[in-house]
């Protein structure tokens, strides 16, 4: 039996049965924490939602895209479908935290809370499934595949039909936030995240002696060249007031010190918030790097990948997460963020086929050691788990008695 430390007294009824659930819970977090597994080989995961949810009663369709999980509780009468989303992927990092319940696999951890977001949904079908004779309608949970590596398991699991029969009428996210006070609901107005695209950038020199780089064609000052010109694109040829991020993130050439490099490789990522902008970037890059490549008499090709699209929030959707959350973790505990992450999320192609909204729920520690996403030490405070649970619960009730 876990210990399980609850935030404060609930008032509300779905916070107040997720915190007597919340053993249970956490017990499902850390036993996914222990086995984390890479996106489209989480079997065992799948094989303890699919246990789960058949306890809790609901029909179960497995190997949806892969590993993709859905169940579908139906509610006591005719109504509306509703779908909450989880992702089950982990990262290939070694995780460091030292926990008791830390990975049991080396090189692999669940190091962006995607063990809790799986917790979190299966606890909310709990609690639905509990009430399920008032419920007017269904709701369908969704446990998708590779969050983390476009081109991602939410576009295979939309190709296998999980939107339709039933017909899903909207579907709501979270995600863990470890900067956000635990058990507090951030949510962004309209674009909430940025599409994330991938490119490589081959710069083609001409070889020969290091000491007598005018004789060829040195393919390492025409990447440091073209690395620069890249950077004055946002704010020389955007305005600075388009949110756009171009980061090279990888560079590699040359095979000795003396030898002139004939060939540069570079890779980086685009981050964008509109589909101008997503469109725009690209051709902007390639005429830059054209440019570079003709005054250093070299050649440069450039491979651009779509990777997720924006992520756009629903306004009438987000304003019933904002009022369900408003129930569950009081107003206090609501806040409205400014500006959009510049981060991505594969919920964005969910969000773009039928009314959606994503929101973060605060996972911060206590102890205030908080770690970002992505770090070997990433950890998260388990109090706020039943918290998340309740407000998935309370939206998908809401949603369907047409509150
Ligand atoms: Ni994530």
């Amino acid at each position: 039996m876990v210990e399980v430390e609850t935030l404060e007294q609930a008032e509300n009824d779905f916070l107040r049965a997720a915190q007597e659930a919340a053993a249970t819970i956490v017990q499902w977090r850390r036993a996914i924490h222990e086995n984390p597994e890479l996106g489209f080989a989480e079997h065992r995961t799948a094989a303890l939602i699919a246990t789960e949810l058949e306890k809790m009663g609901l029909p179960v369709t497995s190997g949806v895209a892969g590993t993709g999980v859905v169940g579908l509780l139906a509610g006591g009468g005719p109504g509306r479908v509703i779908a909450i989303r989880a992702d089950m992927d982990a990262l290939p990092l070694q995780e460091m935290t030292g926990l008791p319940f830390a990975s049991r696999q080396p090189g692999l951890m669940h190091a962006c809370g995607h063990d809790a977001h799986v917790a979190m949904s299966l606890g909310a079908a709990m609690l639905l499934s509990r009430v399920k004779e008032d419920l007017p309608g269904q709701v369908k949970f969704v446990f998708q595949p590779c969050e983390e590596t476009p081109p991602g398991g939410a576009r295979a699991m939309l190709a296998a039909g999980v939107l339709s029969n039933p017909p899903v009428d909207c579907i709501v996210a979270l995600h863990v936030n470890p900067h956000l006070p635990a058990g507090m609901v951030g949510y962004k107005e309209g674009t909430a995240m940025a599409a994330a695209d991938q490119f490589t950038v081959r710069v083609l020199g001409q070889g020969g002696h290091g000491s007598s780089p005018h004789q060829g064609v040195d393919a390492v000052v025409v990447a440091a060249a073209a690395v620069q010109a890249l950077q004055t694109i946002v704010s020389r040829e955007i305005n600075p007031l388009e949110a756009v991020v171009i980061t090279v993130g990888t560079i590699h050439g040359g095979q000795k010190s003396n030898i002139l490099a004939d060939r540069v490789e570079f890779s980086g990522t685009v981050r964008t918030l509109t589909p101008e902008m997503r469109q725009r970037v690209p051709q902007v890059m390639r005429r830059v790097l054209e440019g570079v490549a003709a005054a250093h008499r070299a050649r440069i090709e450039m491979d651009y990948e779509a990777g997720y699209p924006p992520l756009v929030n629903d306004p009438q959707v987000l304003q019933l997460v904002v009022a369900a959350a408003e129930k569950v973790v009081s107003r206090q505990r609501l806040l409205r963020v400014q500006h959009p992450a510049m981060g991505s999320e594969d919920f964005a192609f969910f969000a773009e086929a039928v009314p959606a909204a994503h929101f973060d729920l605060g996972v911060a520690r206590k102890n205030n050691t908080n770690y970002p996403w992505h770090h070997s030490h990433f950890d998260l405070e388990e109090a706020a788990l039943p918290a998340g649970a309740a407000v998935l619960a309370q939206i998908a009730w809401d949603y369907l008695h047409g509150t």
